[in-house]
């Protein structure tokens, strides 16, 4: 298996192992994908301070989200189909993270179900849940992520409606997957490994609903049933039906504008993940690393009464512990990642995404001891260059 440095090795490994179809799919912004290479560029832009002669020894990256220890502040963030880019997908990216002692989110989009993931760990994950028409359906599957041990629900709001992604429709990738367009039957022949683990997978495709959701008994039931379901029509009030049907720790995930994450605050989520879905969706927002600050004295100007106001967390275009460092001193309290570990378990499984963490926990820690940091408590914006971040 080749030894992969860097995420961008990972990258790389991923795009030759997966058809274009499904690589495009991880790989991809919506409509011109400025804002999924602001994400990235934005990030590369800041300037980290170079500091000398300080004591390093006993330096570590621990760290904690919502009140529970974590190796490193880094979650694995929900991603729909991971099964698809490696056999078993969600369930080694649950053991990864669990092995590491990092937390793992679950999409509603999975292909093994919440209940796959369940009996194949030990630790509690985080199952994330997009709101369905259906109310009954999402009452249900937020039963089942309680019967699953899941300590913590992400609902995800930016994604009411799905962006435009040119190279999905351009590759045929809809649901069902056109596989008969001769580009596409050609190229999945010149990828034989992934065809022969699609063929030997045991999986039911998309567990948490084929077989659950009213009339959904297959792939072709499944696409009548996603575009008519997913509630184009979420309110606030639906956040506060989320947040009664579920009792436990609430993540609102894709928020980006103050105004909505002092809305949050006042409604007493234990976290917001500032996030534009990695560029997938508003093409033109902007990267999230430029709304950070702001969103950081939102949620703390703003919490319920008594209380400090949620955690901030991040997401979108971090492909490095510096990245990581350069969130963190800007004020977020953790990260999510998406593509990095896709990219891992496309490229090599199980091992791809313990190589994800290792690569993210490595950087994360040497970035911080050169910038004459030893603990992630101690990361702020004097670690940046000032005038090349926003503020
Ligand atoms: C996603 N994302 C996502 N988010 C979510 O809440 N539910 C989901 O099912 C998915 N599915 C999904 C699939 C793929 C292929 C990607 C790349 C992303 C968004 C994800 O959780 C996260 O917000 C972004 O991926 C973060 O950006 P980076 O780390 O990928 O740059």
């Amino acid at each position: 298996m080749p030894f992969a440095p860097s995420i961008e090795d990972l990258r790389q490994l991923a795009q030759r192992r997966l058809p274009r179809m499904f690589y495009d799919y991880i790989d991809s912004g919506s409509w011109t994908e400025r804002t999924y290479r602001a994400n990235t560029e934005r990030l590369a832009a800041i300037g980290l301070r170079q500091r000398v002669a300080v004591d390093l020894e006993g330096r570590q990256v621990r760290s904690t989200m919502l009140g529970r220890p974590v190796a490193m502040p880094v979650a694995l963030g929900p991603a729909g189909l991971a099964g698809i880019f490696h056999p078993d997908g969600e369930i080694h990216a649950a053991r990864a993270a669990e092995k590491f002692g990092v937390p793992f989110a679950l999409s509603t989009m999975s292909i093994c179900s919440i209940e796959d993931v369940a009996a194949a760990t030990r630790s509690p994950f985080w199952f994330q849940l997009y709101l369905l028409r259906d109310r009954g359906f999402s009452a249900s599957l937020i039963e089942r992520a309680k019967a699953a041990r899941c300590s913590a629900l992400i609902l995800t709001v930016d994604a009411p409606l799905l962006g435009r992604r040119y190279k999905d429709v351009r590759n045929g990738l809809s649901t069902p997957p056109q596989f008969w367009r001769p580009r596409v039957a050609l190229d999945l022949m010149r990828h034989p490994a992934w065809c022969l683990g699609m063929l030997r997978t045991r999986r039911r495709t998309f567990g948490n609903i084929i077989g659950h959701a009213p009339g959904v008994k297959d792939l072709s039931t499944l696409t009548n049933w996603k575009n008519l379901e997913v509630d184009p029509a979420l309110s606030w009030r639906d956040v506060e039906w989320v947040m009664r049907q579920w009792g436990g720790p609430l993540i609102l995930k894709g928020l980006m504008d103050p105004q909505d994450i002092a809305q949050a605050a006042r409604l007493g989520v234990a976290a917001v993940v500032v996030s534009n879905h990695g560029g997938r969706q508003l093409d033109g927002a902007p990267a999230t690393v430029e709304v950070l600050p702001r969103a950081v004295e939102a949620a703390r100007s703003v919490g319920a009464a008594g209380q400090t106001g949620p955690e901030v967390w991040v997401d979108s275009g971090i492909r490095s512990g510096q990245d990581v460092l350069k969130m963190l001193a800007l004020g977020a309290q953790a990260a999510l990642v998406g593509r990095p570990w896709l990219y891992g378990l496309a490229a090599q499984g199980r091992a791809g995404v313990d190589r994800c963490l290792q690569i993210l926990a490595e950087d994360l820690e040497l970035t911080m001891a050169l910038c004459g940091c030893t603990s992630v408590a101690d990361i702020g914006p004097h670690l940046l260059v000032p005038g090349t971040h926003p503020a």
